[in-house]
């Protein structure tokens, strides 16, 4: 990490410590119901009363980047062009902050191809240029997925040239990168077991056009393609202690174990463990540093790649919810980052100002989405606090 990445901004110390005046009776009366054995009238009362006990206290003004990379941990988040070429402010603390820049949009097949026989890289380039200058690392995202699919996908790719077409687009576009990006997300979201498909599969175009073995030759075409890249297999839902996301848990870890055993060249996974403050309670610490354990038995190593927090179930008052986010962020993280095997943990966005989950979740009452470090004025969060707080904390990698 550079130097550019100290900052200068307040001392989120003294910052913080006057919410911690302003929740401090919060605090101790909420400790006191659940101690007396009230039970809080619901959920969000509960995350709250917990959320409020914490100090989130941080020593000294380190970006997240610095204190990732003080431990070798990297950090980063995803930006799309627009925000980093129109918005200065926020450019300027992306590189403040963060060691590594993975693409919103930018390396999807719908931004990438505008047509079967066409490649346009001018935006992708535009990202990769910015990261070059300003000593970023790089993560492509992402060469198969069954989402941002352009147009002309489902009329002109079929079972007779879709292998074709899915080599040719990895050979073009991690060779374009080759050398530059530090991972690929190569298969995205390949599992999805309530569609009821073989080995918990997702029904999605590639697993209709070619089978499952769509992903192993994703995965080597993609180590032919670029050498240099750790390669890896992205997901979601496999963060809490439901039945739902264990029995996906499962079907990941059954199809990693078949690709290392034939092996495949996928060298990690990524949880994009996009969570929700609403499920704080259903995260258990044990059971997911059980799962990661077998993950890093493989072999591999891992990444969380998609990281935010959403509050469109949270109560309307800011200071409560951001108390939950940040609680959220900081158990996730503390749990995840005990396992020697995660390398890499990038935000899906870095503020409030710029999050998916704005138009994905917004919340009923109309109030902005709060659900990344940064509020929308580029400002450190009591979410910021957590992450620098388990940065601090994680052990040496
Ligand atoms: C999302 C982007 O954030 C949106 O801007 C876009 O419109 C749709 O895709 N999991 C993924 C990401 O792997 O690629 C998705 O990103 C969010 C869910």
């Amino acid at each position: 990490m550079t130097d550019s990445n100290s900052t200068s901004r307040p001392n989120k110390r003294l910052l913080y410590r006057r919410d911690l005046l302003r929740f401090g009776a919060g605090a101790i009366a909420g400790a006191g119901a659940v101690a007396l054995g009230r039970s809080p009238q619901n959920s969000s009362q509960a995350e709250t009363q917990l959320a409020d006990s914490r100090s989130f206290d941080v020593e000294g003004d380190r970006s997240l980047g610095a204190r990732a990379a003080a431990k070798g941990i990297l950090y980063g988040a995803a930006v799309r062009r627009s925000n980093l070429f129109e918005d200065t402010a926020f450019a300027a603390r992306f590189v403040q902050e963060c060691g590594m820049l993975v693409p919103e949009r930018a390396m999807k097949w719908q931004a990438l191809r505008p047509s079967l026989d066409k490649f346009d890289f001018e935006g992708a380039d535009q990202l990769v240029d910015f990261a070059t200058q300003h000593d970023l690392k790089l993560r492509g995202h992402t060469l198969v997925w069954h989402h941002s699919l352009p147009d002309w996908f489902a009329e002109q790719v079929t079972r007779q040239n879709a292998e074709q077409v899915l080599v040719n687009h990895i050979q073009t576009v991690a060779g374009h990168y080759a050398g530059k990006m530090q991972s690929w997300d190569v298969v995205n979201e390949a599992i999805q077991p309530k569609e009821e498909k073989p080995d918990g599969f997702r029904n999605s175009p590639w697993l209709q056009l070619l089978g499952q073995d769509y992903v192993e030759l994703a995965f080597r075409v993609a180590a032919e393609a670029d050498p240099d890249a750790m390669l890896l297999y992205n997901d979601y839902s496999l963060d809490y202690d439901t039945a739902e996301d264990e029995t996906k848990r499962n079907a990941v870890l059954r199809l990693l174990e078949r690709l290392k055993s034939r092996e495949v060249p996928v060298h990690a996974l990524g949880l994009q463990a996009h969570l929700d403050g609403q499920d704080s309670r259903q995260f258990n610490p044990a059971q997911m540093q059980r799962f990661l354990r077998e993950v890093a038995d493989l072999g591999l190593k891992i990444f969380v790649t998609e990281l935010d927090v959403e509050d469109q179930r949270l109560p309307a008052n800011i200071e409560q919810r951001d108390r939950i986010v940040a609680a959220a962020y900081e158990d996730y993280l503390t749990a995840v980052l005990a396992e020697p095997a995660v390398i890499a943990v990038l935000t899906w966005g870095l503020s409030d100002r710029y999050s998916w989950l704005s138009d994905y979740k917004p919340r009923d009452d109309g109030m902005p989405v709060r659900p990344l470090p940064l509020d929308a004025d580029l400002q450190p969060k009591l979410a910021w606090n957590a992450i620098a707080r388990v940065f601090d904390q994680a052990a040496q990698r």
